[in-house]
């Protein structure tokens, strides 16, 4: 890539404010416009990212699903995995966890079962999902004892990156061997953290977590950012611990937001994402937001 066309992609990626005026965004830092993504014109080589925090009901599946159903509407063909044995996601997209005839269970233990045989379509034009359920609890204990245990996700994933254009795995609240596998397979982390008080505790052994897989067995794993969910800017409280991530992560800490509101559950008790449920909400329209902020980020890397 020659100077110039750098210059250009930079601009297409993040426009500052600066020039005009600043608006201050949630997060307490001047908020970049994020340009519409350019549709793909051919699809593979997907990028692999997981969903990931140990704690429990921080917005990884709610993440998972509305990032996921974002990116499709930008033209981006995407796969889900739900590598979670509760199978939250797999129901926050109206299957039912008795009626799944292969799931990843079988795709990671049964050698004679392809990734084609294993997805479903997810309700989403142009979003399929690999399904679970809690068969995926065996798998955890079973794969210790086989050769190359945390390259198993990656292996079985390996002939859908030319399908897709974005893979995004929704992690179990544990750091778990299926957790160093998610991490294995992957390009990238995203770290959904719930803005109340605790959200920082334990985050340190994430990042400890994340760092040795690099090490040790995935070189080009890197965080995209972490996402403040389930925020509440007109409470103090809500705006203090925003100010306490972004003291503790800088710039990782993604511009967007996403506030808290029943509507997220109410779609998932309808079984579908939020960006179909209620199109033109706000909460829609952040993990729109979102995934111009990603598409913004990754594009920087290329
Ligand atoms: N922004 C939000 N506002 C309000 N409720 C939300 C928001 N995001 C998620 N929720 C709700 O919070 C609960 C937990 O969310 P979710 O299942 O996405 O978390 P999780 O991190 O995947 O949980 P687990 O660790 O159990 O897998 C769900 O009932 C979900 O509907
Ligand atoms: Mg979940």
């Amino acid at each position: 890539m020659d100077g110039s066309e750098s210059r250009q992609l930079q601009e297409n990626t993040v426009t500052t404010v600066e020039e005009s005026e600043a608006v201050i965004g949630p997060t307490g830092r001047p908020l970049p416009v994020f340009p519409e993504p350019v549709r793909p014109a051919v699809h593979g080589n997907a990028r692999v990212i997981s969903m990931v925090n140990q704690k429990g009901g921080v917005g990884k599946t709610t993440t998972t699903i509305n990032l996921g159903a974002s990116l499709a509407e930008y033209g981006y063909k995407v796969l889900l995995v739900d590598f979670d044995p509760q199978g939250s996601l797999s129901v926050g997209l109206g299957l039912n966890p008795h009626q799944m005839e292969k799931t990843v269970y079988n795709l990671l233990m049964q050698r004679d079962v392809a990734v084609d045989e294993v997805v479903v379509p997810s309700g989403v034009d142009g979003m399929d999902l690999l399904p679970s359920n809690i068969d995926l609890s065996a798998a955890e204990v079973q794969l210790v004892h086989e050769v190359a245990r945390e390259q198993t996700l990656q292996r079985v994933l390996a002939p859908a990156l030319e399908k897709y254009d974005v893979i995004l795995v929704d992690c179990q609240p544990s750091l778990g061997l299926l957790t160093v596998n998610a991490l294995t397979a992957s390009d990238s982390v995203i770290v959904p953290l719930e803005c109340e008080y605790f959200a920082l505790r334990g985050v340190a052994l994430l990042k400890t977590t994340i760092d040795k897989v690099r090490e040790r067995l995935n070189p080009k794993l890197e965080i995209d950012g972490v996402l403040g969910t389930m925020f509440d800017g007109r409470t103090l409280h809500g705006r203090e611990v925003m100010e306490r991530l972004v003291e503790a992560w800088g710039d990782t800490v993604f511009h967007t937001v996403i506030r808290r509101t029943v509507k997220f559950s109410d779609s998932t008790v309808a079984g579908e994402p939020i960006t179909s449920y209620a199109s033109d909400s706000t909460g829609a329209d952040s993990y729109r937001q979102l995934a111009r902020e990603v598409l913004a980020r990754w594009q920087r890397d290329v």
